[in-house]
């Protein structure tokens, strides 16, 4: 009978018992009469023990020379091992090995630093390293978690599409795509307008799916493919899209911190940073943060748009992310509803993640007066043929709505504290990298 096949990630349920991992040699240490070959599989790493007595001579000596991800089934008892990582070991009764990497041509990640071009170009490779693997399982938490936050309080998940006719977000970070040649499309930058008609149509909705930006900044919170969840309301106000917004964040960080201790210890992150992420959120107004920004020494003037070093000065002394609220529409995009006691301010709202993480959301209050939101598409010099559906929206039983965009990748390197977006997605799309 042979042994069943278990993954590390469970390997406490079977102490004593004799299983099977399937996995990729991890690292090596050996000792004479001893080798202890680490293993993983994708769930976890656990440490072999093989000991020469107990094992065919041929065997034995494989496993002592065995290469850096060479590819091996291993079978053997479980035994707990307080000393160990993970608390456990398997003592080595036989193996498989699928496929020795050969010595000539050996695995390129070695333990030993790299320099970030070259593990970028591997990525293919480096995703297999630890930290690496850390970082892919919190951004898998954190959009299961975006998702049950939104299943959880009547949201309807509608798709939207990604070849689109029109700008959303201005038409300077469109990437334009030939349509069978007849046409030209882009890529689409948000699922917003798409959003609005299916607000209308149920309610409560979100998106959720790949948003494109022909960003020329290089920067290390700029991705050109990057992830970003959207709802959208119908019957809302710029207070009820804060509260939402607020409402996320603090449950996704909840999330994280309930699910991903190990992987956040793996990445060495500070968890008392997150743990202070609690409700409410400071509140202010674009007016009130220029002024905190001069009183810093910021050089911004009222009418600029915050600058990286603007939101790291802003959040300097916080412990949570800030909610900043009524921009100057002119910096703003054209969909945004006025504010009531000054047209020149925008609805829109920001918030902004501490420790240098910048603006995690962007989103805001609609314009639904049709007069004022044709206007506004002139004013963009934006094509309004290619928004008459949109406008259908303001004339067939239009209501006040609004919503926001979280980016995945931004939120996922607050919650790792990564330096560079770059590691929050597995292939990342950013000015000069478009391989592997
Ligand atoms: O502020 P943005 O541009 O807002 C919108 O697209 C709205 N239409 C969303 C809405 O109201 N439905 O983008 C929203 C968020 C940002 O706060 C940021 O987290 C992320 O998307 N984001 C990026 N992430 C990575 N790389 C980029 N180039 C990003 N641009 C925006
Ligand atoms: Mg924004």
């Amino acid at each position: 009978m042979s042994a069943p096949r278990v993954r590390i990630a469970d390997i406490a349920r079977h102490d004593g018992q004799i299983v099977s991992i399937a996995g990729w040699l991890y690292n090596l240490r050996r000792s004479g009469k001893i080798c202890f070959p680490l293993v993983r599989d994708g769930s976890g790493i656990i440490q072999c023990v093989a000991v020469k007595a107990n094992l065919p001579e041929e065997l034995f000596e494989q496993l002592k020379d065995l290469t850096q991800e060479s590819s091996l089934i291993v079978t053997g008892k479980v035994r707990a091992e307080a000393r160990a990582h993970g608390g456990f070991e398997l003592d080595v009764e036989s193996a498989e090995i699928l496929q020795r990497v050969s010595e000539s041509d050996p695995y390129p990640i070695t333990p030993k630093d790299h320099g970030i071009d070259f593990l970028m170009d591997h990525r293919h490779l480096w995703l297999r390293s630890k930290r690496q693997v850390a970082i892919m399982r919190i951004r898998h938490e954190v959009i299961k978690a975006i998702r049950d936050y939104f299943d959880g309080q009547g949201f309807t998940l509608v798709d939207t599409p990604i070849f689109t006719p029109a700008a959303c977000e201005g038409t300077t970070t469109l990437f334009e795509v030939n349509y069978f040649d007849e046409e030209k499309l882009y890529l689409a930058q948000s699922g917003q307008l798409y959003n609005e008609a299916n607000a209308m149509a149920l309610g409560k909705v979100y998106c959720f799916g790949p948003t494109f930006r022909a960003e020329k900044s290089k920067t290390r919170r700029h991705l050109t493919e990057f992830w970003m969840v959207e709802p959208e309301m119908a019957y809302a106000t710029l207070e009820d899209v804060k509260a939402l917004a607020e409402g996320l964040v603090v449950y996704c960080v909840g999330r994280v911190l309930e699910n991903r201790r190990p992987e956040l210890e793996a990445l060495e992150r500070d968890v008392k940073k997150l743990e202070s992420v609690q409700a409410p959120f400071p509140r202010m107004s674009y007016d009130d943060a220029v002024k905190i920004l001069q009183g810093k020494g910021s050089e911004i003037t009222w009418g600029g748009d915050f600058g990286n070093t603007d939101e790291t000065l802003l959040t300097q002394e916080m412990d949570r992310p800030v909610i900043v609220d009524r921009y100057p529409s002119e910096i703003k995009a054209f969909y945004f509803q006025p504010d009531e006691s000054n047209d020149k301010l925008a609805l829109g709202v920001d918030v902004i993640a501490p420790e240098g993480y910048g603006e995690i959301i962007g989103g805001g209050q609609r314009i639904h007066d049709p007069e004022l939101l044709l206007r506004r598409l002139k004013e963009h010099d934006l094509p309004p043929e290619a928004f008459n559906w949109y406008m259908d929206l303001r004339k067939y039983g239009s209501v006040p709505h609004g919503g926001f965009g979280m980016g995945v990748e931004r939120f996922v390197a607050w919650m790792c504290g990564t330096e560079h977006i770059r590691e929050c997605i597995a292939y990342p799309r950013m000015l000069y990298r478009t391989r592997p």
